[in-house]
């Protein structure tokens, strides 16, 4: 073997060197006492005399550089060597896989019975106006409707507090779905029939109030709607969500933007009518609340009363899901324990 194939072979097994142990193997195998370079020193001893000084020179030559070689690949190695440290026999790091949040399950539950019924899917803005959230439902300035909903009031930019006398200008947290009936009527022409879920925020906490939770709004508008087709929509909504046997109440209510309203009930799963701690004595559970849609806020989103009428609801999905699912503090929804959420 001459010294440039020597040389040739030694770079290209370094070429390959991934870590220390194997460079210092190959430094052996060339420089060690057994190695290639070694051997050709210990047979220049048997060289004529006159080759030895040329020889001698030609070895050491290549002894630096394989050393100078070495010594560089060693730096290399030390920067990026943790590949020699990968025990590739370890298990790999378990992650853990995710779950749907109980709101979101029933959410979806909720959205996928009414779209079989042949309602759409429509969305709104959570930072709503006065306007929308408020005076096109029929629920003016100063009225004592606006303390059925503790709002979160959004100070405008440069404002120095947020106003409660400008209706133009006020912005709000939506503290209902119900400024979506609102926006999709301005927008399309009947016949409607649409459900709107989303978050909405109310500034209230306790055991029964987070200061956001989701509701999902319903309107169907076209001509002859009367409380009969709010009645067997809801009904057989109710029906799918809690089974076909339980008793369903309609019991008059009040909402500025329905006339009449009511707000349904469910039979107590708890006691099953007779009054007990879940149902406060009642028997019965509050659901939702709906009516038929005041002609008033109609006709201000541009409906022609004498063509059309309407129905709406609004239910809460916290209250849905806690009921299904028997939780009895609706904070542990917001709390993010996985303990809590890992068993859905
Ligand atoms: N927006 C009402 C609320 O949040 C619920 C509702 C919606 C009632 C539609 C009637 C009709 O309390």
């Amino acid at each position: 073997m001459d010294y440039l194939e020597l040389r040739n072979s030694f770079l290209s097994e370094l070429h390959g060197v991934l870590n220390t142990v194997e460079l210092q193997a190959l430094r052996s195998k060339y420089t060690g006492k057994k190695g290639v370079v070694t051997q050709k020193l210990k047979a220049m001893a048997a060289a004529p005399k006159e080759e030895r000084a040329a020889l001698g020179k030609a070895v050491n030559e290549i002894k630096d550089f394989i050393e100078t070689q070495v010594k560089e690949k060693e730096t290399a190695l030390s920067k990026k060597d943790t590949r020699s440290y990968v025990d590739l026999t370890l298990p790999g790091a378990y992650i853990k896989p995710g779950g749907r949040h109980p709101v979101k399950i029933i959410l979806n539950e909720i959205i996928d019975i009414f779209v079989s019924m042949g309602f759409a899917v429509e969305d709104g803005p959570e930072v709503e106006t006065d306007y929308y959230n408020f005076e096109a439902l029929n629920i003016p300035q100063n009225h004592p409707a606006r303390d059925m909903q503790d709002t979160f009031y959004i100070k405008p930019q440069g404002a120095e507090s947020p106003s409660h006398s400008n209706v133009e200008s006020n912005i709000v947290l939506r503290t209902h779905t119900s400024p979506v009936q609102i926006r999709v009527m301005e927008k399309r022409k009947p016949p409607l029939m649409f459900i709107a879920p989303g978050k909405v925020y109310r500034c209230d906490s306790d055991i029964s109030h987070t200061p956001i939770f989701h509701q999902v709004e319903g309107l169907m508008v076209d001509e002859g709607i009367t409380f009969a087709n709010l009645k067997a929509v809801l009904e057989a909504f109710l029906h799918i969500v809690f089974g076909p046997d339980v008793p369903v109440r309609f019991r008059p209510s009040f909402f500025p933007f329905t006339e009449p309203s009511a707000e349904v009930d469910l039979c107590c799963f708890a006691c099953k009518g007779s009054g007990c701690r879940v149902c406060k004595n009642s028997g019965w559970i509050e659901i939702l609340g709906a009516g038929m849609v005041d002609p008033r806020v109609l006709n201000m989103a541009g409906i022609d009363t004498e063509v059309y009428s309407g129905f709406a609801f609004g239910l809460g999905i916290e209250r849905i899901a806690s009921l299904r699912y028997g939780i009895d503090d609706i904070r542990l929804f917001y709390e993010g324990d996985l303990r809590f959420l890992r068993q859905f």
